[in-house]
């Protein structure tokens, strides 16, 4: 009896265990993603003239990317394919090429907060560091869901 009661205990531990691993890995990755999605806010305004450019977003977005990137790729372990995420599988099946964006983002990201020096150089480089978000996010087939969709999810409490 003394050794169900144990051997119990020890499943419900490791239940908990590595539920709260998953739902930790997940909140990570979110919360740096949506660090990133803030920050781009205002430069994609400016990319639309919808506010006058200045270079003090454009260096927290690249700041933001460099420091937050590596964050969200390393929070992507096996226990954390299902819960409240909106990664898909492909995460997992092309992780070697999901991991390659993410490490020449950063790369871009580096070169950016030098060859981004006023607003000519911004319409120029920007896009293209924009144009990566494209890479993972897209209904069909990609790593995430498209753009409109994960900028509404950022609006749920994490
Ligand atoms: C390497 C692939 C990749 C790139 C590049 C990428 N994303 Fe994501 N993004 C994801 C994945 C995967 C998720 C889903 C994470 C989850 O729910 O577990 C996500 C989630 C999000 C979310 C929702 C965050 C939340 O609140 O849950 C936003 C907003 C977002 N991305 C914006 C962007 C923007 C803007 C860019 C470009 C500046 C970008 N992403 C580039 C893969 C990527």
């Amino acid at each position: 009896m003394l050794r169900l009661v144990a051997i119990s205990a020890a499943l419900l531990l490791a239940a908990t265990t590595s539920y709260a691993q998953n739902a930790d890995a997940i909140k990570q990755r979110r919360e740096a993603m949506r660090a990133i999605g803030q920050a781009g806010g205002d430069p994609f305004r400016m990319t639309r003239g919808e506010l006058p450019f200045a270079m003090a977003p454009v260096q927290a977005v690249l700041a933001s990317i460099i420091e937050n990137a590596p964050k969200f790729k390393a929070a992507f372990p096996d226990d954390s394919k299902t819960g409240t995420t909106d990664a898909t599988e492909k995460v997992w099946t092309s992780r070697a090429e999901f991991n390659a964006i993410i490490d020449k983002w950063v790369v871009d990201a580096r070169a950016a907060t030098v060859s981004i020096k006023d607003e000519a150089t911004f319409k120029v480089e920007y896009p293209k560091l924009v144009a990566t978000c494209g890479s993972c996010h897209g209904n069909n087939g990609g790593y995430a869901p498209g753009l409109g969709d994960s900028f509404r999810r950022m609006r749920t409490p994490l």
